[in-house]
């Protein structure tokens, strides 16, 4: 039994019917990352976490959680995780305390210690003056938070998050990351997935881009950055502004020029050589530099570049949903 990854998955492969949902995936999640799955509409997500937390069955793989096999011991491996599905599963016309409670119930918490875990965990969520409010009447971030407070009632090592911050508003979906990164912080090994690159970058300490059920890439948010073919930004404003970009084209080291705003957008390979063939340049010519700004690959920059699909379709995809 291997001790050092949360999750293991081995040629994880799904089919609904001809549906070929999740194509022989292969990762690992290490205890105590942040491992989030990152892709669109469709891309396999949901089908995933299903799987690993024994909801619904591979068509052929092998899935590890916490040291457990999936197919032959669940219950083992079910006290030791905790699932928030994207639509909530919890009761509307219960209580937020008493939905805590029957989570307790179901995850076998010992009956003596349901109200007391239900109340540390109203706490912890900022949700102790709603404990008596039914479900239903709560706002969508309180809704989303005592869902995540239910699968964390038998003190799980684990969490599987399925797209934790969907349609939450800006300020909720940040009081939540923060909640996500608090639960890492004291121990816990979480699974998402989200739709949001940014919310990928921000919270996971890797990240596996899925795409048609397929895996294109595991990797930091920071070395995705790094596999983009390196082509950085400058931005310059000269006064006088020459008024023929011909000479800028020529200048080493650059091999692009666009005309941007008032000033001119140079492209090259190393940002020093740019800005110094610039300020030569300048000096040559005896123009002054009003403005000069520099910009480097993001990490949208490394998705649309590994995937060809803009960032911006994916919110899109969700919004319309
Ligand atoms: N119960 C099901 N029966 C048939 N096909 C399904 C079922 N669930 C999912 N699929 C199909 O499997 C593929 C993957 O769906 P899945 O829900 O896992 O994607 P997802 O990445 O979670 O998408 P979303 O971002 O919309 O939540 C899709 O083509 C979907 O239509
Ligand atoms: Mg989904």
């Amino acid at each position: 039994m291997d001790k050092t990854f949360a999750i293991e998955a081995l040629n994880l492969t799904k089919y609904y019917g001809e549906t070929l949902a999740v194509d022989q995936v292969n990762f690992e999640v290490r205890r105590g990352e942040i491992f989030g799955f990152l892709g669109p509409n469709g891309a396999g997500k949901t089908t995933t976490i299903r799987m690993l937390s024994g909801l619904s069955q591979p068509s052929a793989g092998a899935i590890r959680v916490l040291g457990y096999d999936i197919g032959s011991e669940i219950v083992e491996a079910k006290k030791g995780f905790g699932v928030v599905p994207e639509y909530s599963n919890l009761y509307g016309e219960l209580t937020a305390q008493d939905n805590l409670i029957f989570a307790a119930q179901l995850y076998g918490v010992p009956r003596q210690q349901r109200k007391r875990r239900a109340e540390e965990l109203l706490e912890t969520f900022g949700l102790l003056e709603k404990k008596d409010a039914h479900f239903a009447t709560l706002s969508k971030g309180m809704k989303r938070s005592l869902t995540i407070a239910a699968a964390l009632i038998h003190n799980p090592q684990l969490i599987f998050l399925d797209e934790p911050t969907v349609a939450l508003d800006v300020v909720n979906a940040r009081s939540l990351r923060s909640l996500v990164r608090e639960l890492n912080r004291r121990g816990v090994t979480v699974f998402l997935t989200t739709h949001y690159l940014e919310e990928a970058a921000m919270l996971c300490d890797r990240i596996a881009i899925l795409l048609q059920g397929r895996i294109i890439v595991i990797d930091t948010p920071d070395n995705l950055k790094q596999r983009v073919k390196a082509e950085h930004a400058c931005e310059v404003r000269f006064a006088p502004m020459p008024t023929e970009v011909m000479e800028l084209e020529g200048l080493e080291s650059v091999y692009r020029v666009e005309r941007s705003g008032a000033g001119f957008r140079l492209y090259g390979e190393s940002m020093p050589d740019i800005v110094q063939a610039v300020f030569t340049y300048a000096s040559q010519k005896g123009l002054e530099i009003v403005f000069i700004s520099t910009t480097s690959p993001t990490l949208e920059d490394a998705f649309v570049q590994l995937t060809g699909i803009a960032p911006e379709v994916m919110l899109v995809e969700k919004g319309v949903k």
